[in-house]
């Protein structure tokens, strides 16, 4: 009987017990559940969000093959170059490995600073420079080689920038798909790690101009 008294009155207190440990645990499944689901909605967006802007211009890193075209337009080329929209910053180490001050403009905040610690960790990050920025909110006035990979849509708009903005001893290179007007003075590689590298002083016909503004009179 005493017995069957204590079994009742520890009953309440370990039913207590039992509903506060398991209110616990549904708490911390919540929060880890909704903690994974904060951090990949942080992680996927930046690399989902291009695709829904107006000119869809998703993250395609460039093919070995595709980087070892472009260093072979830029022989004999020095000073600044900017890769615009940089991705993982592959061109921008690549060329900034070949002496280049090399700068990056990107959209995704994940992808920039992954860029910068490639940088660190290959030892060009005094060389590089890694920017969070929309390409089309940015002046690229003072770079004297650029290069682009971008796509069919967004080529005649950025042709149109690039011609407003560059001077006339830059070269422009564009990977994968070209621009629609101005003429190519190289072109390397076939397929998708075709590579068309666009002299300005050419398409706008600076040398010619440089020479007419230089006339010698005899007095
Ligand atoms: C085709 S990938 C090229 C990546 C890199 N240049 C390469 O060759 O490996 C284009 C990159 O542009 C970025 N991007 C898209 N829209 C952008 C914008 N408005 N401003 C800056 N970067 C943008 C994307 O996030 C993507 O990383």
């Amino acid at each position: 009987m005493a017995l069957a008294n204590k079994s009742h009155e520890a009953g309440p207190q370990e039913d207590c017990e039992g509903s506060s440990s398991r209110s616990g645990w549904g708490l911390l499944v919540t929060a880890a559940v909704g903690g994974t689901l904060v951090a990949l909605y942080a992680v996927v967006t930046p690399f989902v969000t291009p695709a829904l802007r107006k000119v869809c211009l998703p993250f395609v890193p460039a093919t070995s093959t595709q980087i070892w075209n472009v260093l072979k337009m830029l022989e004999n080329r020095s000073g600044s170059l900017v890769d615009i929209g940089s991705g993982d910053g592959r061109i921008v180490i690549a060329a900034a490995k070949r002496g280049f001050k090399a700068v990056g403009y990107e959209l995704n905040p994940w992808l920039v600073w992954y860029s910068r610690y490639r940088a660190w960790r290959d030892g060009v990050h005094k060389n590089t420079r890694f920017y969070i920025s929309d390409l089309w909110k940015v002046s690229f006035s003072h770079y004297t080689n650029v290069v682009v990979f971008g796509v069919p849509q967004m080529m005649p708009q950025l042709e149109k920038k690039l011609e407003e903005e560059l001077e006339c001893n830059a070269r422009i290179i564009a990977c994968r798909f070209p621009f629609p007007c101005w003429i190519p003075d190289c072109t390397v590689g076939e397929g998708i790690d075709t590579v068309w590298a666009y002299d300005l002083k050419h398409s706008r016909g600076c040398e010619t101009k440089s020479l007419e503004i230089t006339p010698k009179t005899e007095s």
